[in-house]
């Protein structure tokens, strides 16, 4: 049976790495093969591409030439990480998928909505995610998480806070364009909470489904 496909979305310290790791754990307690990889990268030639786009060598060819190259680095990894683990039976969760792309670069970085439709039908073909979690914080939290932290800013979180908030909007709306894919998370909550409404959103959606498949049929 093909493995589920199940991203992680939001801004600036939501705090999608630690539950990335919990639902890995819980799911492999489960007998589940898991695999946890990140965009942009995850594979050895899309982590190339990583280091260009998180250094800024690639921002001054403009917003279009960087959604590609954030497109030929999703390629790279759907085609050899995750289209594989998939298709072994594995599940995947991802930090970070299409989803930035349609906000980073489209909503906030008004890169046309057809190009990026286009990039994601040639680079992730069947791998569309079953589930994506949008951890949801408000901008100061976020903030101050990746402050305290201590990590030097990246190109994408030296932003101004006004790119922030709109951020947050764009992640709201994708979760309203897409309901049964997207679950909007309250992660300002304790990151025990986080977990807990995350892993209720997996057994609804994913797990009950495959419970129902593998359960011995009842005599009649
Ligand atoms: P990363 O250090 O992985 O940040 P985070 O911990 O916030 O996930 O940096 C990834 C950055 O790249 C992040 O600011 C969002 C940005 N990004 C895009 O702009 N477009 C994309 O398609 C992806 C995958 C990421």
């Amino acid at each position: 049976m093909r493995g589920k496909f199940i991203t992680f979305e939001g801004g600036e310290g939501a705090g999608k790495s630690t539950q990335v790791t919990r639902l890995a754990d819980r799911l492999r307690v489960r007998g589940i093969e898991v695999v946890t990889t990140r965009e942009p990268g995850g594979s050895p030639g899309a982590e190339a591409m990583r280091m260009l786009l998180l250094e800024g060598v690639v921002k001054p060819l403009g917003p279009t030439a960087e959604t590609m190259i954030f497109a030929a680095a999703r390629d790279d990894h759907v085609h050899t990480v995750i289209e594989p683990a998939l298709a072994r039976g594995a599940w995947v969760i991802c930090d970070r998928f299409i989803d930035s792309t349609r906000v980073y670069q489209g909503a906030l970085g008004n890169v046309d909505r057809r190009i990026i439709r286009a990039l994601e039908r040639v680079t992730i073909a069947d791998a569309m995610p079953n589930l994506t979690f949008v951890l949801d914080v408000p901008v100061e939290v976020g903030l101050a998480r990746v402050k305290g932290r201590g990590e030097a800013s990246d190109r994408f979180e030296s932003e101004d806070t006004e790119f922030h908030i709109q951020l947050r909007e764009a992640f709201r709306d994708v979760v309203q364009a897409e309901p049964e894919r997207c679950v909007l998370i309250d992660a300002s909550q304790q990151a025990d909470a986080v977990t807990a409404r995350i892993w209720l959103a997996v057994t609804e959606r994913l797990l009950k489904d495959r419970v129902a498949r593998t359960a011995p049929r009842a005599a009649s």
